[in-house]
């Protein structure tokens, strides 16, 4: 049977790139080695798949069809499409056909009718924290698009959800597989809008303390904060279906930093296979 190999999450954010060399010197440091250590910990959880969560920034999705979930369900998908990735060192990565189908099978059999795509364009929310990790070798991918990006969008707490039914589905793959989660996105940040540039430290903090502290504090709070933060931080959403696959236990943080010249306020977490001590 397979297992479940671990959750991670770090942030994701196209200045992360192109204005990579403009990052003072401290923080461009710490970035760095804040996805190095991630990539490490992913690397050393030895998964054959990694479920990456992440939102569709308009590249396979628009305003003519925008689900609120996806699933990634070729043997291939497509590198990122955007012109300022190009150097990304892969054009296609590797799906996992056998367990995104019986993911999707899982969640029908759980109240969720995810849409499915055989081929998706893996854009710059998969792709940066994957370059970043630095790792040794590229896992098969199987995407979950959450929709954190064209309102309406999936409520807080389904999004939880969703996370638990994704661990139902490793945990009852007959293959002899590890499957890890890669939640991209967030923490606060805000484009396009009047507060683009705005990170809001204070939102940032007190989420990463309510994910360690209860679910239902985090929930409550979510709710009531991510219509008024900033649009991108709406994708803390893709954290939330990595708590509900960890089994809402909380993470250890690797880093989190406001980073003002890329508009993110940047964080990254692990969460504990193994039930915590405490
Ligand atoms: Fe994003």
């Amino acid at each position: 049977m397979a297992e479940f190999a671990g959750a991670f999450a770090a942030s994701h954010g196209p200045l992360l790139i192109r204005e990579w060399q403009a990052i003072p010197a401290g923080q461009q440091k710490r970035l760095a080695f804040a996805y190095e250590e991630l990539g490490r910990r992913l690397a050393a959880a030895n998964p054959d798949v990694v479920v990456v969560v992440v939102p569709d920034h308009w590249a396979n999705f628009a305003l003519d069809n925008y689900p609120a979930f996806c699933v990634g369900v070729g043997e291939v998908n497509e590198g990122p499409p955007e012109p300022w990735m190009k150097d990304f060192p892969y054009k296609t990565l590797p799906g996992h056909a056998g367990f995104a189908l019986h993911f999707v099978e899982q969640s029908l059999q759980h109240d969720f009718e995810p849409a499915v795509s055989h081929r998706l364009k893996l854009d710059h929310g998969v792709c940066i924290p994957l370059w970043k990790m630095n790792l040794p070798r590229l896992p098969r991918i199987v995407p979950l698009i959450v929709n954190s990006i064209e309102p309406p969008l999936p409520s807080i707490s389904r999004c939880l959800e969703l996370g638990r039914v994704l661990k139902k589905a490793i945990t009852s793959y007959e293959k002899d597989i590890r499957v890890a989660i890669l939640a991209t996105g967030g923490l606060s940040h805000s484009v396009g809008e009047k507060t683009m540039g705005e990170i809001d430290e204070e939102l940032d903090n007190q989420c990463i303390r309510l994910f360690s502290a209860s679910e239902e504090k985090l929930l409550k709070f979510l709710e009531k904060k991510l219509p008024r933060a900033g649009n991108g931080t709406e994708e803390i959403r893709n954290w939330l279906v990595a708590h509900g696959a960890a089994g809402g236990r909380g993470f250890e943080l690797v880093d989190y930093l406001p980073v003002p010249t890329v508009i993110v306020g940047c964080g990254y977490a692990a969460w504990s296979v193994a039930p915590l001590r405490n």
